[in-house]
């Protein structure tokens, strides 16, 4: 019988075959200072390939909701594997059916909502990107700033970091806008000015029609910049008065994440035209999906629209299994409760280091701002480097995140504990002091 094929750990030859066999778009996205190598996951905790732990405070990319090798996901993609590894769609499978009917469940009442599968986020991103201009037969689309939306054309398109966008003609028709960041934005605190913003650019940047405007409830990459009260609500009106639809990016601050809803768009009292979901939806697993009102859907009647691996059944129960144990072990409530405390013990250390010029966060969606000082918030990029490299000798995996990469993005798995969080915040204080950032 063929035997499954060897792996070697041993670091300088894992190194040597990234090196040599990987391309340069794969091997530059390197955090830490030395590589990192990952052997084994197991509910918030990571372990080295040395065997030392750590905690996972970035759910490996946000892809980690209910906990690293959770029995019922693995279970249920075993099954699923053994059985039937792929269905293509036009063919009929039931898992990916009952995936979507347990996601439509989660959406608003009133609406009629379908789902279409994909990949990963950026397919998803660029099918509502083509659903919002195909159904409204408008081009114009608004997007923020600060915003990350993934690396296909599309999604790059709408990305408004530097650092994500390539030198290339990127899609027109895309106009970025302030983020309303309340801690330092353009335009201050406060909301207004950001919707008047978003006036001022549909009036002098658009054909006056708009086909949508995207906007990630709490960004991610962008360094967890929370929209404030009224500003979804708000650019939702304008949007719409102009013919566009709203689209949500789900993907990082989605399934329970942040706490108070399921999605987390339920807190500013708007639904969404299309929503955009990904990362911990799988557990891992590659699975991402396009949720929307039934009538926007039909306007791609007549054409073809296909991703290979989209509707896969072992992703799909993956998904199936994710819900059911977000919902049985209770994690949105955990993640508020948690995240809570948590940001709480990082406000104390706030207090203690002048570096530290905002803490926020809702529910286990939390960001340390790092500033050269707190008047004129000079992004701290140097000092926030050091900091995180402090931070793994201590047993922590953080993300740095930010125009700047001066937020320390914190996106655990959703399980993380009580017990977890003084440990957490004494690795915080002592990687703050080891970095001799004051
Ligand atoms: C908010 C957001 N949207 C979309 C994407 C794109 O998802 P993917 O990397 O699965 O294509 C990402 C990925 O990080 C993301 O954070």
């Amino acid at each position: 019988m063929v035997q499954i094929p060897e792996t070697d750990w041993a670091t300088d030859a894992i190194l040597a075959r990234r090196e040599t066999y990987y391309a340069q778009s794969q091997r530059s996205f390197m955090p830490y200072e030395t590589p990192l190598i990952f052997k084994r996951g197991q509910g918030q905790y990571l372990w080295d390939e040395q065997g030392t732990k750590y905690t996972d405070l970035l759910g490996m990319n946000v892809c980690i909701s209910v906990g690293h090798a959770h029995p019922v996901v693995t279970e249920a993609v075993c099954r699923q594997a053994q059985d039937l590894a792929h269905c293509t769609t036009m063919f009929c499978h039931p898992t990916p059916a009952h995936l979507a009917e347990e996601l439509v469940a989660t959406m608003p009442e009133g609406h009629d909502w379908v789902v279409h599968f994909t990949n990963s986020g950026a397919e998803a991103i660029d099918l509502s990107l083509l659903l919002a201009r195909v159904s409204t037969g408008n081009i114009d689309f608004l997007a923020l700033r600060s915003g990350y939306h993934g690396a296909t054309f599309g999604a790059q398109s709408l990305t408004g970091i530097a650092g994500f966008r390539h030198n290339v003609p990127l899609m027109g028709g895309i106009h970025h806008v302030a983020d309303p960041n309340q801690y330092r934005g353009v335009f201050g605190a406060g909301t207004q000015p950001y919707l008047d913003e978003i006036d001022r650019t549909i009036t002098g940047s658009t054909c006056g029609k708009l086909a949508g405007m995207i906007i990630e409830p709490v960004q991610g990459y962008g360094g967890i910049i929370e929209m404030p009260e009224g500003y979804m609500k708000g650019a939702a009106e304008r949007v719409r008065a102009h013919g566009g639809l709203l689209v949500i990016d789900e993907v990082q601050s989605g399934f329970a994440r942040t706490g108070d809803g399921f999605w987390a768009f339920e807190a500013h009292g708007v639904v969404p035209d299309i929503m955009v979901v990904a990362k911990g939806i799988g557990n891992g697993y590659p699975l991402a999906a396009v949720i929307v009102r039934r009538e926007i859907s039909e306007a791609m009647d007549g054409k073809f629209y296909f991703n290979t691996y989209g509707a896969n059944p072992v992703s799909c129960a993956a998904g199936r299994a994710v819900l059911k144990v977000l919902r049985e072990e209770k994690l949105q409530a955990n993640a508020s409760k948690v995240g809570g405390a948590l940001v709480g013990k990082l406000r104390d250390l706030q207090q203690r280091y002048e570096v530290i010029g905002d803490v926020r966060g809702r529910g286990l969606m939390m960001a340390i701002e790092i500033v050269k000082d707190r008047n004129s918030k000079t992004p701290g990029t140097e000092e926030t480097m050091q900091v995180f490299e402090a931070s793994r000798r201590h047993g922590l995996v953080l993300s740095k995140s930010g125009a700047h990469r001066s937020v320390l993005r914190m996106v655990p798995p959703l399980c993380l504990s009580m017990d977890d969080v003084d440990g957490i915040a004494k690795a915080m204080e002592a990687s703050f002091a080891e970095a001799g950032v004051g």
